[in-house]
């Protein structure tokens, strides 16, 4: 666990293990603690680091009514720059796979590579933004249990266990109000980085629940073909599939950096 001032703000992130650094990115409206599980099963092969993104879990409230997915990209690589960590195998879920993509755009000299979980590079189509609008909205008037309903069926598996569904509520609901309105602006305004993994330079993993149903296997396949990726479809798993199979996920990842 460490603590530390970027941009005047307060970051927290775990740590766990030693030897080359991944650094973990969290999907919405989530924060780090999703990635405990292979923070512990990966620590004898990577110095693994998960941050709580900008106005996320433990880390300070967002002060901005937009929170993009480039300042949060620029954050985590102010945050290596304070870990004295100069290349990163950068591992993303969701929201936090457009983060890395940002990453991979804004400071492609500091990744030795990329695994992409339950995640596109596509930009939000029309219908997506109206939805995010929508939500927004949902959540400042009704609040977060709302949108816990709304969630849940398309966040795990029809097979997901009670006690699953349970930390999953619970990081919803421990994410702040603003930080979910500010959050699905700057996913809204994201742009298409297809072009990104088309000229990536370094090994790209594609990683995907066969039953989720925001990014399917058939779509996360596609944009493998983009990177000539190595592409996973972890069985049992919707689009938390780090939480919902953390030992397939975490076997994925060590097969990857190990190969
Ligand atoms: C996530 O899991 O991070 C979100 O589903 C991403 C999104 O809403 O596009």
């Amino acid at each position: 666990m460490g603590e530390t001032v970027i941009d005047g703000s307060e970051f927290f992130y775990r740590e766990r293990g030693s030897g080359p650094v991944a650094l973990f990115i969290h999907g919405f409206p989530l924060d780090a603690s999703m990635w405990i599980e292979q923070l512990v099963a990966l620590s004898d092969v990577r110095r693994c680091v998960a941050p709580d993104l900008r106005g996320f879990g433990r880390s300070d409230p967002s002060i901005r009514p937009a929170l993009s997915m480039d300042e949060h990209a620029d954050d985590v690589a102010d945050l290596l720059d304070v870990l004295g960590i100069d290349l990163v195998d950068l591992v993303g879920l969701s929201m936090g796979g457009y983060v890395a993509l940002a990453f991979a755009e804004r400071h492609p000299e500091r990744l030795r590579s990329l695994a992409l979980v339950d995640t596109k590079a596509t930009a939000d189509s029309k219908d997506a933004k109206a939805g995010r609008d929508r939500m927004a909205a949902k959540v400042v008037a009704q609040g977060r249990e709302a949108i816990v309903a709304d969630l849940m069926p398309v966040l795990v598996a029809d097979t997901a266990s009670t006690w699953l569904e349970g930390r999953v509520r619970q990081m919803v609901t421990d994410t702040r109000v603003e930080t979910m309105v500010a959050a699905l602006e700057g996913m809204q305004q994201r742009p298409d980085r297809s072009s990104v993994l088309d000229e990536i330079a370094v090994p790209v993993a594609v990683i995907v629940g066969e039953q989720d149903v925001l990014i399917p296997p058939a779509e996360a396949r596609t944009m493998a073909a983009i990177a000539g990726a190595t592409v996973t479809v972890i069985p049992d798993a919707g689009h938390m599939s780090p939480i919902e199979q953390p030992g397939a996920v975490a076997e994925a990842l060590r097969e990857f950096w190990t190969a």
